[in-house]
């Protein structure tokens, strides 16, 4: 192989044999993706996390990579909340055997918060925490006990928060 020409991506992460690829993600975004799928690096997979890579359909964009792990659509759809272009990528002997598209599921449990401080979720033994998605664009969550409705930077408050 050649010099990579003017434009030509370099590979900035290697390919994987085995687990999923994340691609696509909103730029500066990947630290909530890991946060979102509660993947804090002590589980001992091997993960890769690439910021503000140039990208031709999102200028830039985020990658996270998982190694001998694969994600399901469940687990990973609740990252639409912070990078709905995302795909998810599922790789086998070095071949994507499934990409999808995430999709926000109608109902998000135990990610954010409510703000409403006297929400019975926030109390002593608290609740776990569940919203209704009211909007997707922008992103409005509304509270299943209190009502509350959180805005978008409510929620990616949370998430920076908790990271
Ligand atoms: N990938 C990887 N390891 C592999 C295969 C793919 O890390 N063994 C990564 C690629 O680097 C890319 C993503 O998985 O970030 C999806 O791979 P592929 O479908 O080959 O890329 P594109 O065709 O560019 O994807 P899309 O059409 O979704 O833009
Ligand atoms: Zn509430």
């Amino acid at each position: 192989m050649g010099e990579p020409g003017p434009g030509t991506p370099t590979l900035r992460v290697a390919k994987i044999k085995e687990g999923t690829v994340i691609d696509h993600i909103t730029a500066g975004r990947a630290l909530m993706v890991l946060r979102i799928l509660g993947i804090t690096g002590r589980e001992g997979f091997v993960v890769s996390v690439v910021m503000n890579v140039p990208s031709k359909k999102m200028g830039r964009k985020d990658i996270v990579k998982i190694e001998g792990r694969e994600l399901s659509p469940e687990e990973v759809n609740k990252i639409a909340l912070v990078a709905p272009r995302a795909t998810i990528n599922i790789i086998r002997d070095y071949e994507v055997v499934e990409k999808h598209r995430v999709e926000l599921p109608k109902t998000i449990r135990n990610i954010v918060r409510c703000v409403n401080p006297a929400c019975i979720t926030n109390a002593r033994e608290p609740i776990e925490p569940l919203f209704y998605v009211v909007s997707e664009e922008p992103l409005r969550l509304k509270c299943h006990y209190c009502g509350r409705v959180m805005e978008q930077q409510d929620v990616f408050a949370c998430l920076y928060e908790e990271a």
